[in-house]
């Protein structure tokens, strides 16, 4: 506890002994290889603790997991609603492409807007819902595969605490710069003249009720007003240099048929891809996002 009550945040850039020991911590414990994040789990309506724990604790020291159902269900929708509820994800985010059940059927459609998730081109780093407003921030997601494409389609992520961990090691200054309340600007969204959203501006980095931290990002160049000044510009381009960087902790990964992302809404991008018809390989991937972030995965949930 500080002076005034509060516990300490290791977000706070007064507090460099609260951020230290998190940071020392965090980097001490983090699963280094792509197996130490898989999980398999046999029945997705029927979690066991050994579940539960195993996603917590990932999620816990890392933000993600990588589940395996070990028989891929009949109803791919169904599971990861299911899937998400035992994990404490309940609060889903109905965005105007989503199915009548919340959930995002995500695959190549011929949809009037043309929204790059649902072609076969790549998406480039983001979280998800950066254009959503503060009242509705994407805390966490599934994504699950019911079934991969002919070729291409892989993921990479990255722990957008790590991220933090970077710039903050590098120059403070980048950090506040990310948490002021116009850093980001996603102009409007209009169609026919009509609006359909209107400018989201808020920061990359900010903390939820309890203290946990939240990244709202696009690597996108189009649509997306950078505050315009010097640490904002210098802060952009770090977080562009890492990313980039062959050094950087990015985990990259392709999901088969059964497997699904359990995230705190880590960054992460997709790569093209290409459906074969004939063979019925035609990659579908169901997406939830939620308002929560999995229970049992916070700051002070160690
Ligand atoms: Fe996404």
């Amino acid at each position: 506890m500080n002076p005034s009550g509060h516990k300490a945040s290791p977000f706070d850039l007064d507090d460099q002994q609260a951020y230290q020991a998190w940071r020392d911590s965090k980097l001490h414990h983090r699963p280094n290889s792509i197996d130490e994040y898989r999980l398999e789990i046999q029945d997705p309506h029927a979690l066991k603790d050994k579940d539960i724990e195993g996603v917590r604790t990932l999620c816990r020291l890392a933000n993600w997991a990588l589940v395996r159902l070990a028989r891929p269900p009949e109803d791919g929708e169904a599971a990861i609603r299911s899937l998400g509820t035992q994990l404490g994800l309940i609060r889903l985010d109905h965005n105007p492409c989503a199915e009548e059940s919340g959930i995002t059927a995500l695959a190549q459609r011929n949809t009037e807007r043309g929204y790059i998730p649902y072609t076969n081109r790549p998406l480039s780093w983001h979280t998800d819902g950066y254009y959503n407003p503060p009242h509705s921030r994407i805390r966490g997601m599934v994504l699950y595969c019911a079934q991969n494409a002919a070729n291409g389609g892989s993921n990479a992520i990255l722990d957008h605490e790590l991220v933090y961990i970077h710039l903050r090691d590098r120059d403070p200054e980048f950090v506040k710069a990310l948490m002021a309340s116009d850093a980001m600007t996603i102009p409007a969204n209009e169609e026919n003249g009509r609006q359909l959203r209107p400018d989201t501006v808020g920061p990359v980095f900010s903390l939820d009720d309890e203290g946990n931290l939240h990244m709202r990002y696009t690597a996108r160049k189009r649509n997306i007003l950078w505050k315009n000044d010097t640490e904002t510009r210098a802060a952009v381009s770090a977080i562009e240099t890492l990313l980039s960087s062959p050094e950087a902790p990015i985990f990259h990964f392709r999901l088969a048929p059964g497997e699904a992302i359990v995230s705190n809404n880590v960054l992460h991008r997709r790569e093209g891809f290409e459906d074969d018809e004939t063979t019925g390989r035609v990659r579908l991937v169901y997406r939830a996002r939620y308002y929560d972030r999995i229970a049992g995965t916070g700051l002070h949930d160690a």
